[in-house]
């Protein structure tokens, strides 16, 4: 594997996963790049025995490698990929693949050309066991043609104050808070029907940061998205409703309604949780690991990594038509 970027994905969730599979035997760190002297330097303990590069190009062209992994900020994303496929990698991006119709069509282009490579999006949200279950529930009530609707709240205190650089606030080149969380429920309702269809998105941004909605077709369901990085808290609401019945996930907390009354409650991981989150990474590779032998299951994951990434853009491109400041 060789590991493009170390900055706060890269050390939260990339490494420690590689790390304890390189522990098992399933895999080896051959390489890493930044081209960011102090982030190479912060990581330097990290990586020790690991050879480390200030360019990919370079990383590429010197170590053997089959895998190379993504993990800088969005605007380098295509560049890398398409850099990658030149060296024939298999290639895990971080969300989103891109935020740009030009960088979608060059990366979706070039696995036209190369369909025996793999593309697999960091989408690792689905590996959460709540997700798991109402995905599953949805999934049946699509295959039976009811309707039904996914409510889907994140509120944020702010952009990431985690991140090496501030490439957030640009929301050009990063696609705001609607490419930055709305692209993991994306992927998450394509886990639901792949036959998605953005209808509707409205974005607002003022001085302390971005509000925006976006409504998406998913099979017989509707995704009703709301972002706001302008809450007094971090929250995350995922709330499947159909008919009378409502599986409510709200942070740490689930509640299965019918009607208005609570039938069932139990406690889960939240998506609020960074801790969370940043621990789904390690199922991600685990999957990745055991299949990117077999040309379907990257067959799949790349149309996967290419259908949302083009949905991403084709949300981004309606919300700029439909901007409220
Ligand atoms: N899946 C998730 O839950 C999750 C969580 C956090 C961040 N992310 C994603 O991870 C990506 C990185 O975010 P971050 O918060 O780590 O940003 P960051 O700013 O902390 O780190 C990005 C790093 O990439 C390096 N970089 C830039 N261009 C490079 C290149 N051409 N080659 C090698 N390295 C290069 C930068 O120097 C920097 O160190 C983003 O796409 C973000 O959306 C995903």
């Amino acid at each position: 594997v060789a590991l493009a970027g170390l900055g706060t994905a890269a050390v939260r969730g990339h490494l420690p996963a590689l790390q304890r599979l390189q522990s098992e035997g399933r895999l080896t760190l051959a390489g890493a790049a930044d081209p960011d002297a102090s982030r190479r330097a912060v990581l330097s303990g990290e990586l020790r025995g690991v050879p480390v590069f200030d360019s990919t190009e370079e990383m590429l062209a010197t170590i053997r490698s089959d895998l190379l992994v993504i993990a800088t900020e969005p605007s380098a994303h295509a560049a890398l990929t398409l850099l990658g496929v030149r060296h024939r990698q298999h290639v895990l991006c971080e969300k989103p693949l891109t935020v740009a119709r030009e960088h979608q069509t060059l990366v979706a282009s070039a696995y036209a050309r190369e369909p025996e490579l793999g593309l697999v999006g960091v989408h690792q949200y689905r590996y959460s066991a709540t997700w798991t279950s109402m995905s599953r529930f949805a999934r049946l009530v699509d295959r039976l043609g009811m309707p039904f609707e996914l409510v889907v709240d994140v509120q944020r205190n702010g952009t990431d104050p985690h991140a090496a650089s501030p490439w957030r606030r640009d929301i050009g080149a990063s696609g705001g808070m609607l490419a930055d969380h709305g692209v993991h429920f994306l992927a998450l309702g394509r886990t639901i029907n792949d036959d998605f269809q953005v209808l509707h998105t409205l974005r607002a941004w003022h001085e302390d940061g971005e509000r925006s909605v976006a409504r998406v077709r998913f099979g017989t369901g509707v995704l009703e998205l709301s972002v706001s990085a302008r809450a007094r808290a971090r929250c995350t609401r995922a709330e499947l409703h159909v008919a009378a019945f409502q599986l409510s996930w709200c942070d740490a907390s689930v509640r299965l309604l019918v009607g208005r009354r609570t039938v069932a409650r139990w406690r889960t991981d939240a998506l609020s949780d960074r801790g969370h989150v940043d621990r789904l990474y390690l199922p991600l590779y685990r999957d990745l690991v055991e299949h990117l032998h077999e040309a379907s299951w990257r067959k799949r994951h790349t149309a996967e990594a290419l259908a949302v990434g083009a949905g991403l853009v084709a949300l981004l491109e309606l919300a700029a038509g439909h901007v409220a400041v």
